[in-house]
């Protein structure tokens, strides 16, 4: 090749360097990607593509060449020229004035200082060194001054730049943040070890911090670790236009390539300390990745120094700690409870334990195989978890704090409720009671569910009046709930005759329904809301449903076949056509619902999510609106959320939604929008 074409490849490959530089930072750094995915794609098989023809041309810091060729085979060790400290504990306001008090004490002053917020990551700490702008080497923090030296692991972590952006970087630069991994990776890595039969992760710090220990770079390659910066270590030849203070140190880091976390903040003064605390505790579970705490660094880094540290901690930082998440108790028995498909779950009796804010003496043990997964025994010390409104869960065993005297969990072989036999189906997790509505405990929840307010909305039928019901003989079935009379009802313990005659009234006033209500009133496996809605949307009555063949169930959005056979199996057994005819007999009726093609609706294809408290409109009647005009409409926020409708009092879901600048509208917008497709509510 001539001089000249040479050189033309190499003006190329520098050229999809830079693109490919500019999209990785503003994809993971800015958050704000400007091209597809596939576009990157194209982009980077171009340049892989010029380099394995030119290898002469091939460069460390190249975008290509973030998986090395072959595992390590020991991990060598790095000394931290400046050691890399830890940070004292905050636990409550009082220690967080106390902290401020030392600070202005040591110093003789009265003003306040300005602090640097930032979220605690629950992550590993890890150092980063850049010569001349090119990623040498990562480290962990190891003790503080011995780390060990993962750069084949670092190099694979997208957020992290193999050379830095811009030209006015100091020559020598160590970086210190926090490699973790966001909620949403770590399920997907769980789920893909449930596939696998492998062990699962206990939590995303435990599974970055596997990660990071791999000697094949291959591993992390696959997994998807994020760092986030917080503050350098070494910096040489940095001049005179070094900054002087935490926040623009934080900003310098961003413009050379490196992430930092979008909440970080900058307050005056330790109120300003405690309302970032308190806005970041609302806003915690709907971040995408755990955090433990707030750090508040004093922002002024020539103070910092006047403070100065003691042993491992600096003088000028605190973390604020969050009530912790998880907290070890002892798992005192078992029970299983049966649900309204027959599900048996087993419940983890537990000495009572003040977790995630509030006393848990209850938490989930899933099914049979987790107990086996877990090795769980009766008498255990078990880590209990509890995040947000997520229900508690046991998420492992201290192994070293068995009792002799612990007792193996026998899953139990007959329902414990109607002693039918139990079953479990090839494939799946779930043990389940055969009884079905034979068995009492399958009869009350699938009573409970019928009446709830997104099914029948029967008001005044709560579940305690259920369980009367069904222990009395009085209902075995929902059709039977239509016969009741006032005095049957009224004959009931803590029933005054008022309330007998309101239920009746309930009842009757419940008849007039919506088919969409029905089809998830009756309690299909795996139908809920959104399918029952697709089903009534797709075939407009009943009769064409309980007709249409599995293939033709096939045709609806959101059903698969498991769902599909579900559907079948429920319309196919005589006893559930028998309680529908009854119903209808009773009175129970909706309008027929037209028939449209969900591609034509306004709407299609998107997802809106509904929160905080609606004036006009319900919650509930909102999401009708939306359905009705072809939306899906999810529980929480994601990237794949269309729109958010916002009322008053919104928290985290309206926090999750502007931290991924997706769209989010008032109830008068909202109101405005339906009225322009023809909805009113
Ligand atoms: S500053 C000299 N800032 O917390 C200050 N640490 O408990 C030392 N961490 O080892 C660290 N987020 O792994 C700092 N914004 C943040 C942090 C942070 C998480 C971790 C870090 C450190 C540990 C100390």
């Amino acid at each position: 090749m001539s001089i000249s074409g040479s050189s033309a490849v190499a003006d190329e490959i520098a050229s999809l360097r830079a693109q490919l530089r500019e999209h990785n930072y503003r994809y993971h750094v800015l958050d704000e990607p400007s091209i597809p995915d596939a576009t990157y794609d194209r982009l980077m098989r171009e340049l892989q593509a010029l380099e394995q023809a030119h290898p002469e041309l091939v460069t460390e810091d190249s975008p290509s060449r973030r998986v090395g060729d072959e595992p390590l085979t020991e991990f060598k060790q790095v000394q931290h020229e400046m050691p890399m400290l830890s940070l004292d504990n905050a636990f409550n306001a009082e220690e967080m004035l106390e902290f401020d008090r030392r600070l202005k004490q040591r110093l003789g002053r009265e003003e306040d200082f300005e602090y640097a917020c930032e979220p605690k990551l629950d992550g590993i700490a890890v150092s980063l060194l850049y010569r001349d702008g090119v990623l040498q080497r990562g480290a962990t923090r190891g003790d503080g001054r011995t780390g060990e030296d993962i750069t084949h692991n670092i190099r694979t972590v997208q957020s992290i730049p193999l050379s830095l952006l811009g030209e006015d970087y100091p020559p020598l630069l160590e970086v210190r943040g926090e490699v973790y991994l966001p909620r949403d990776g770590f399920e997907a890595m769980n789920e893909q070890a449930r596939a696998e039969g492998t062990k699962l992760f206990v939590n995303p710090r435990n599974a970055a911090a596997g990660t990071l220990r791999q000697l094949d770079p291959r591993i992390a390659a696959s997994r998807p670790l994020e760092m986030c910066c917080y503050s350098v270590g070494v910096v040489e030849g940095a001049g005179e236009s070094w900054p002087g203070l935490q926040s623009e140190i934080l900003a310098r880091l961003q413009s050379w390539g490196l992430r930092i976390n979008s909440d970080s903040d900058v307050v005056q003064g330790i109120a300003g300390c405690d309302a970032y605390y308190q806005r970041l505790a609302e806003k915690r579970d709907s971040l995408a990745y755990d955090i433990d705490g707030i750090v508040f660094k004093v922002n002024d880094i020539a103070l910092q120094q006047e403070l100065g540290f003691v042993s491992r901690a600096p003088r000028w930082a605190i973390a604020r700690k969050f009530p912790a998440q998880e907290e070890s108790t002892r798992l005192l028995d078992v029970e299983f409870q049966v649900g309204r498909t027959g599900a048996i779950t087993p419940v983890a009796r537990l000495e009572p334990v003040f977790v995630g804010g509030v006393t848990v003496s209850n938490a989930t043990l899933h099914n049979r195989d987790e107990i086996a997964r877990l090795g769980v025994k009766k008498g255990d010390t078990v880590i209990v978890r509890r995040a947000g409104d997520v229900i508690p869960q046991v998420v492992s065993v201290i192994g070293a704090e068995r009792p002799a005297d612990a007792k193996a969990i026998r899953f139990p072989s007959r329902c414990p409720v109607c002693d039918s036999p139990v079953e479990q189906i090839e494939g799946e997790a779930v043990v389940r009671c055969t009884g079905g509505l034979v068995c009492q405990a399958q009869r009350k929840q699938s009573l409970k569910h019928f009446a709830s307010r997104r099914a029948m909305d029967i008001e005044g039928l709560g579940d305690k009046l259920v369980d009367q019901l069904v222990d009395e003989d009085l209902v075995e079935n929902a059709a039977d709930l239509y016969a009741l009379t006032v005095e049957q009802l009224a004959g009931l313990e803590r029933m005054a005759e008022k309330s007998a005659q309101n239920l009746v009234a309930a009842l009757e006033a419940s008849k007039q329904t919506s088919l969409a209500r029905f089809i998830f009133a009756l309690g299909i496996r795996e139908v809920g809301e959104a399918t029952a809605l697709n089903l009534a949307n797709h075939f407009g009555d009943l009769p064409p449903i309980i007709d249409a063949s599995e293939e033709q169930l096939l045709t609806v959005d959101d059903v698969g076949p498991i769902v599909a056979d579900h559907i079948r199996q429920f319309l196919d057994a005589p006893q559930n056509l028998e309680v529908i005819t009854a119903l209808r007999d009773a009175g129970v009726r909706w309008e027929q619902v037209q028939v449209a093609d969900a591609g034509e609706l306004p709407l299609a294809d998107q997802t809106w999510v509904v929160t905080g408290s609606l004036e006009v409109t319900s919650r509930d009647g909102a999401k009708q609106a939306l359905q009705q005009l072809g939306a899906k409409v999810a529980g929480s926020v994601s990237k794949k959320t269309s729109c958010v409708v916002a009322g008053p009092g919104a928290g985290s879901k309206l926090a999750r939604a502007e931290e991924l600048g997706i769209e989010v509208i008032d109830e008068a917008a909202f109101i405005a929008l339906l009225g322009q497709h023809g909805v009113s509510l």
